[in-house]
C-alpha cells in the first residue's frame, strides 16, 4: 500500500494507492450515518455493486460525460440527497472520473453547508489530478468550472486496477495531466516518463502505481503550499488556458478534458518557444513526449477566434489579459499575461511554421 498525505492542518487527509483496493473498500470507509454513492452509468456497470455500500448507502447514477457537469445535474443530485435523508453526519462517496468527482464534491460542499465526502477515482485523470486537492464545481455554458468551491475530501482511495477497464481514449486523456507534472514541477519525473512511456501505455501495474503515486505526491506538495490557488498552485494550470477554452467552444461534446489539455500543452509549448521562454530543443523534447502518447494535438485554424473569445472569459485572467502558464525551462512554467492580439499573432505564427 502506498500512502500520500495532504497536509492542510485540520483539513488534512491521506491518499491510499493500492492495486485491488476496491475489493476492501468497506474496511476503509469512515463511519457515517448512511450516505450516498454518486457514480455514472459506465462505472456503475463495472464497480457499482460493492459490499461496502450495498446495504447502507443510496446510489445516484448519472449519465457519463462532461456535458453532465452542470447546475441542473447538481440540483437533481442535491434533491436526491435530501430525499434519501442524508444528514450532516452522512457521507458522499464519489465513484468515477473527474466529472463525477467534481460534481459529487460540489454537492457535498453545499448540501447543509457541507457534509463529508470521499473520492474513489476510477480514471487516470481523476487519480492523478482532479480527485486530489479539493477543487469541486460545475461548468456554465460560457465557461469551464465557473461555479464551485475549494472543499477537501476526507480521504482518497485509488485502485490502479480500475485503469484496466478504462477505455483507451480515456486512459490516454489522463496522460495529459501526468505529463503536466513533469513539465511544471519535476524534470526528473519528465525524464522518467520519457523512459517508461511504453510500459505506462501497456498498463504495467508497477509503473502505473509509481506514476500515480508521484503525481499525487506533487499534487499534495503544491496544494499544501497553496490550497486556494493564490500562487504556486497556478503552475498546475499549464495547458489549461487553451484546453478549457477548447472544451467550452466545442460545448463539452467533442473533446474529453484530457484531450483538450493535450492540445493546450502542444500549443502553449509552441507559444513558449515563440516567446523565447524555451529553446527549440526543449520544445521538441516536450512535443515528442506528447506525440508519443498517441493523443491528437492539433486543431483547425478556424476555431482560433472563438478560442480567444473563450479565453478572454477565463477566471484566471487579470486586467483584461489572458493568463497562460507556459513552459520556461526543465520542470518549470511561468505565468505570462497576453492581450488577445498577441495571442492571435503567436497562434498565426505557429500555424505557418
Ligand atoms: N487541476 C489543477 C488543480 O487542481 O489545481
Amino acid at each position: 500500500m502506498q500512502t500520500v498525505q495532504v497536509n492542510l492542518g485540520p483539513s488534512s487527509y491521506s491518499l491510499q494507492i493500492t492495486p485491488g483496493l476496491l475489493d476492501d473498500l468497506q474496511d476503509l470507509l469512515p463511519p457515517a450515518e448512511g450516505g450516498v454513492v454518486i457514480t455514472d452509468e459506465a462505472v456503475d456497470a463495472l464497480y457499482g455493486r460493492s459490499p461496502a455500500w450495498d446495504l447502507t448507502m443510496h446510489k445516484i447514477v448519472i449519465a457519463p460525460g462532461e456535458e453532465e457537469k452542470n447546475l441542473q445535474t447538481a440540483a437533481a443530485i442535491l434533491d436526491r440527497m435530501q430525499k434519501s435523508g442524508l444528514t450532516r453526519h452522512s457521507i458522499v462517496v464519489a465513484l468515477g472520473g473527474g466529472v463525477v468527482g467534481d460534481l459529487a464534491g460540489f454537492c457535498a460542499s453545499v448540501y447543509m453547508r457541507g457534509i463529508p465526502y470521499i473520492q474513489v477515482p476510477t480514471t487516470l485523470l481523476a487519480q492523478v489530478d482532479s480527485a486530489v486537492g479539493g477543487k469541486t464545481g460545475v461548468n456554465l455554458p460560457g465557461g469551464k468550472n465557473m461555479v464551485g468551491s475549494f472543499y477537501q475530501p476526507q480521504g482518497v482511495f485509488i485502485d490502479p486496477r480500475t485503469l484496466q477497464t478504462l477505455p483507451q481514449r480515456h486512459f490516454i486523456s489522463g496522460l495529459a495531466e501526468v505529463i503536466k507534472y513533469g513539465l511544471a514541477w519535476d524534470y526528473a519525473f519528465f525524464c522518467y516518463l520519457q523512459e517508461h512511456l511504453s510500459q505506462l501505455l501497456a498498463l504495467e501495474e508497477e509503473i502505473l502505481t509509481e506514476v500515480i503515486k508521484r503525481c499525487c505526491e506533487i499534487k499534495a506538495e503544491v496544494v499544501a503550499q497553496d490550497e486556494k490557488e493564490h500562487g504556486v498552485r497556478k503552475v498546475l494550470n499549464c495547458g489549461h488556458t487553451i484546453g478549457h477554452a477548447l472544451e467550452a467552444v466545442t460545448f463539452y461534446k467533442q473533446y474529453t478534458h484530457g484531450e483538450a489539455v493535450f492540445v493546450g500543452l502542444y500549443l502553449e509549448t509552441r507559444m513558449a518557444e515563440g516567446l523565447g521562454l524555451i529553446d527549440s530543443a526543449q520544445s521538441q523534447a516536450i512535443l515528442t513526449l506528447l506525440g508519443r502518447t498517441g493523443a491528437g494535438l492539433t486543431l483547425k485554424e478556424g476555431l482560433w477566434t472563438k478560442l480567444i473569445r473563450a479565453m478572454l472569459a477565463d477566471k484566471k485572467n487579470r486586467s483584461g489579459k489572458i493568463s497562460f502558464m507556459l513552459p520556461a525551462g526543465p520542470g518549470r512554467v511561468t505565468e505570462v499575461l497576453l492581450i488577445a492580439e498577441e495571442v492571435m499573432e503567436l497562434l498565426e505564427t505557429i500555424a505557418t511554421q
